[in-house]
């Protein structure tokens, strides 16, 4: 194991006496005066080749043949393979256009039009190479050594030998192999140290993650967590981690050269390839291009890789997408060929169902699917009969998967479907389908558009009455019977609720409740949505005569069991009073439906006020937004009948008013959907936002401790006026916020933590901030019982009590 151990550090060491001799290497500098341009001519040239002749950078012709892209691209074969593309989402360049190396970095124009510069190097520049790594670099006018910018430090969607990818970059998939702009998927590097692959428009949590490894080291101080691929192919995140060892090295034929390059593929999969190039011919042949190592065998495992209402199914080894039953083909531009990121929509109108009461919809099913990735909004344990019939009566219900006796309901979008011969935790899906479409489908293979067909279909009109009559009567006797029950079950649950201490609706609760129709008409048919929070979509609507302006919430993510519960919350909710709270004003419930009722809130929330709007917030302004914040939780805490912790504070469910009152949102809810929605998520490890307190990742106890911890993060967001988690810094150790403001505070630099323009320079007051920053910190503490409580973060704020000096918050 040792020698193990001793024998890959060799390799290291040979690496770095590799890379040292590469930059001993003479190499091909580009002045200050050359001109790069599509179209060869006598003075310009379309790309600057590196001195081995293996890398070009310059304008390469845009997938579709039309106009230009600017990047960098592997010579050889029958085409170049392209590594790296800058301002990939841009429109195509035209014929015209030219790029030059000046002073102030790479110049872009377009015929005569300037186009800006493409980097500004952090000092003028004086020069500029094609390194042979692939690597393209920008000097400083002082020293040709001293290197101001480099592609190596801003990846597109792969790395080469001797880069590395760290949390300050990502890699994004690209579109298709032509077209090089955003694509579908990316992989990036968390702060808790994991590499995580996700979807590129998914929320980015645990569940939407479809490939992660995590990098083992510790690192200290401004270290970073990083993966790199060296020039001999091993893709290591240190000595001792590699993903990909580059077995073939032994039968390398002495006669090559090779080039590596680990790529995030159009599918989403992270790949390791390997470029053979002819050692001894001066034209750089390629030679051949194998895929050394692979992150995902099975594409289908790759979330995303079938877009929504779609699955993926691998059949004899290629993964397919498929519609479900019911379904068809949305998107067609990528379903010719590989059928990846196939789109579906669904073939009828759901709008009958709301008046049939599900009566029109046969069940079709697909054996083996696995779908446990996409939350169901609903979930029971029933026979599959049962769920059949709960699904068809339950218009929200597009599909339902039946598994381990447990009937998983979910609505549109269905996504991350897959079949899963092999795997253990599959189950029946079950789709809703008209009747009258599964009919006309069978008569119209007969033929489609003759009187035959009305027959038919009177005949199938004829079925459908016959069947429902007979399913009437039978739905008579087991609607007696279980009004019976209901009964017996009301009566009993009754009792319960008034057994232990009234959780119930009384009088002295001003709640109103509303019909679903009402909120229907009340929204529009919620067409306005206004936001997204943790449990579903809120939609603007007026109800009254003077049409009073309302926010209604939809309740998705609740699993259906806690009917009992949800209403004790909202008792609880209801029972709060306070002007830094968002006013619940009713509710309805009607089946698996609920929907919360509030106060609108007219001028956005805290997350759209501090990181989007540009518009100048006074200290006087963010100490009151702070303090009515703070106000809003000690009043949860410390103030109402009964505790209620929040246990999800952030800038975006903090609401702002006209007068810029904050109010905060989204309280009350937490215990619904734990533990219920945590036992059937596949995966606990939800992944860090930044806000939780870390003691959540130990135990699932909420305290209002943890609330004072999101409380810190906030404050400090409010302070800086940056999120907490910001990858676009200048360096490594402003990415965390909270180390970041403890830094500049132990180290006396206060000034570097906000950044603020020369107007606002009269207007800075540093006692303030000095005060916030040091509360803030308090708050953010490791350990909770340094935090202090809600009434002295208060007190403190307001100056009635001094600030300690905080403690580093990691212990
Ligand atoms: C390019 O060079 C060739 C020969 O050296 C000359 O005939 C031609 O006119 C030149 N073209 C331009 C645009 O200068
Ligand atoms: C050349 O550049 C000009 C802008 O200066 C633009 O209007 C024109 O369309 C371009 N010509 C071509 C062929 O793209
Ligand atoms: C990659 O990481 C290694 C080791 O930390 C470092 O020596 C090297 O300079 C990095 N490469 C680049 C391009 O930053
Ligand atoms: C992701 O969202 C953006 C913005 O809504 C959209 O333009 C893009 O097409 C989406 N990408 C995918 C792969 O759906
Ligand atoms: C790569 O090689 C190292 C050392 O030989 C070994 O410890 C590690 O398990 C290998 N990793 C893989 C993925 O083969
Ligand atoms: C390159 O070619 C020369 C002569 O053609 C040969 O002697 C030499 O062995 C070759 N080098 C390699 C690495 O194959
Ligand atoms: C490398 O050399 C071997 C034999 O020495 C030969 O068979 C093979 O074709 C050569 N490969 C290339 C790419 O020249
Ligand atoms: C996909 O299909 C191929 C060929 O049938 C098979 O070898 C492979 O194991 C399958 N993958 C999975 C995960 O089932
Ligand atoms: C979609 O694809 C199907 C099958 O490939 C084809 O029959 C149909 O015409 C296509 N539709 C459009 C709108 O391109
Ligand atoms: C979609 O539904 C229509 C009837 O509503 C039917 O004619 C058509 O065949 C269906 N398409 C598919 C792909 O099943
Ligand atoms: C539920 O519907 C599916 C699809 O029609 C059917 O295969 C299954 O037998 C049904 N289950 C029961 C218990 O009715
Ligand atoms: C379709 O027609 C065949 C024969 O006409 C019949 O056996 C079958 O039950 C029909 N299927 C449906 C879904 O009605």
């Amino acid at each position: 194991m040792a020698s193990n151990r001793f024998h890959v550090l060799l390799l290291w060491l040979s690496l770095c006496v590799a890379l040292a001799d590469e930059v001993a290497v003479e190499n091909m500098y580009i002045g200050l005066d050359d001109i790069l341009s599509p179209l060869d001519s006598n003075t310009t040239h379309p790309s600057w080749l590196s001195s081995s002749g293996h890398f070009a950078f310059g304008f390469y012709r845009h997938g579709d043949g039309h106009g230009y892209a600017i990047g960098i691209w592997l010579m050889g074969g029958t085409t170049n393979t392209v590594v790296w593309t800058t301002n990939r989402d841009d429109p195509p360049l035209s014929s015209n256009s030219t790029l030059q190396l000046t002073v102030e970095g790479l110049l872009l124009k377009q015929g005569s039009d300037d186009r800006g510069q493409l980097y500004v190097p952090s000092e003028p520049a004086g020069s500029a190479s094609m390194l042979d790594s692939g690597n393209f670099v920008i000097y400083s006018q002082e020293s040709s050594s001293f290197v101001v910018w480099q592609s190596f430090h801003h990846p597109t969607d792969t790395i080469l030998g001797g880069q590395n990818l760290t949390i300050l970059n990502q890699l994004v998939s690209s579109r298709s192999t032509s077209d090089r702009s955003t694509g579908h998927h990316y992989l990036a590097f968390q702060d808790d140290n994991n590499l995580v692959a996700y979807p590129i428009n998914s929320s980015g949590t645990a569940s939407d993650a479809y490939w992660a490894f995590r990098d083992q080291n510790i690192y200290h101080g401004t270290e970073v967590a990083q993966l790199s691929l060296d020039a001999k192919g091993y893709l290591c995140f240190s000595v001792f981690q590699c993903l990909a060892n580059n077995t073939n090295q032994q039968i390398k034929q002495q006669n090559t050269s090779s080039i590596y390059r680990a790529t995030l593929d159009v599918d989403g999969n992270l790949r390791l390839y390997e470029h053979l190039f002819d050692a001894n011919s001066s034209s750089s042949l390629l030679v051949h291009t194998n895929t050394v190592w692979q992150a995902l065998t099975d594409e289908c495992q790759i979330k995303g890789f079938c877009g929504s209402n779609s699955y993926c199914s691998n059949t004899s080894g290629n993964a397919r997408c498929h519609c479900y039953p019911g379904f068809v083909p949305y998107n067609n531009k990528t379903s010719g060929g590989n059928a990846m990121f196939l789109e579906c929509k669904l073939n009828y109108s759901k709008d009958d169902c709301e008046t049939s009461g599900g009566r029109n919809y046969n069940i079709v099913s697909l054996e083996e699917m696995q779908w446990n990735y996409d939350y169901p909004y609903w979930a029971k344990l029933m026979s599959m009969e049962a769920c059949n019939k709960s699904c068809k009566e339950d218009c929200d219900c597009a599909a339902a998967l039946y598994t381990n006796g447990r009937c998983n309901k979910y609505s549109l979008p269905l996504s991350y479907g897959r079949k899963a011969p092999n795997a253990s935790d599959t189950g029946m899906a079950l789709f809703k389908v008209p009747s009258e479409y599964v009919i006309r489908k069978n008569t119209t293979t007969s033929s489609p558009k003759n009187p035959n067909a009305i027959v038919n279909n009177r005949r199938g009109l004829i079925l459908i009455l016959a069947s429902t009559l007979g399913s009437l009567s039978f739905l008579c006797v087991v609607f007696v019977v279980s009004i019976f029950f209901i009964y017996r079950s009301q009566v009993h649950r009754f009792t319960k609720l008034s057994a232990s201490s009234n959780l119930g609706f009384t009088e002295e609760c001003s709640l109103r409740s509303f019909s679903f129709d009402e909120l229907v008409k009340a929204t529009s048919g919620f067409t306005e949505e206004v936001g997204r929070g943790s449990f579903g979509a809120v939609y603007r609507g007026t109800i009254g005569e003077n049409s009073k302006r309302i926010a209604v919430k939809r309740i998705e993510k609740i699993v259906d069991e806690g009917e009992r519960e949800f209403r004790a919350e909202i008792t609880a909710i209801s029972r709060t009073h306070h002007r830094n709270l968002v006013k619940l004003i009713g509710f309805c419930i009607e089946g698996s439906r609920k929907l919360l009722v509030y106060e609108y809130v007219s001028n956005g929330s805290l997350a759209n006020l501090l990181f989007k709007t540009k518009k100048h917030l006074p200290w006087k302004e963010r100490l009151k937004i702070a303090l009515d914040v703070a106000r809003g939780v000690q009043y949860l805490h410390e103030e109402c009948e009964v505790r209620i912790v929040h246990c999800n504070l952030k800038p975006h469910n903090i609401l702002m008013d006209e007068l810029l009152t904050a109010k905060i949102s989204d309280f009350g809810l937490a215990r619904l959907s734990k533990p219920e929605l945590l036992s059937i998520r596949p995966d606990k490890n939800e992944v860090k936002t930044g806000y939780l307190a870390p003691e959540w990742q130990k135990e699932a106890l909420a305290s209002v401790k943890a609330d004072v911890f999101s409380y810190g993060i906030v404050l400090l967001e409010i302070v800086c006026r940056r999120r907490s988690i910001e990858v676009n810094v200048p360096s490594p150790e402003e990415v965390l916020l909270s180390s970041w403001a403890y830094h500049c505070f132990a180290t006396e630099q206060l000034h570097k933590v906000v950044v603020y323009n020369e107007d606002e320079k009269q207007d800075m007051d540093w006692k303030t901030l000095e005060r916030m920053v040091k509360v803030g910190l308090l708050c953010v503490q490791d350990d909770p019982s340094l935090r202090p409580s809600m009434k002295n973060v208060i007190l403190m704020l307001e100056g009635w009590k001094d600030v300690p000096i905080p403690p580093s918050p990691s212990c």
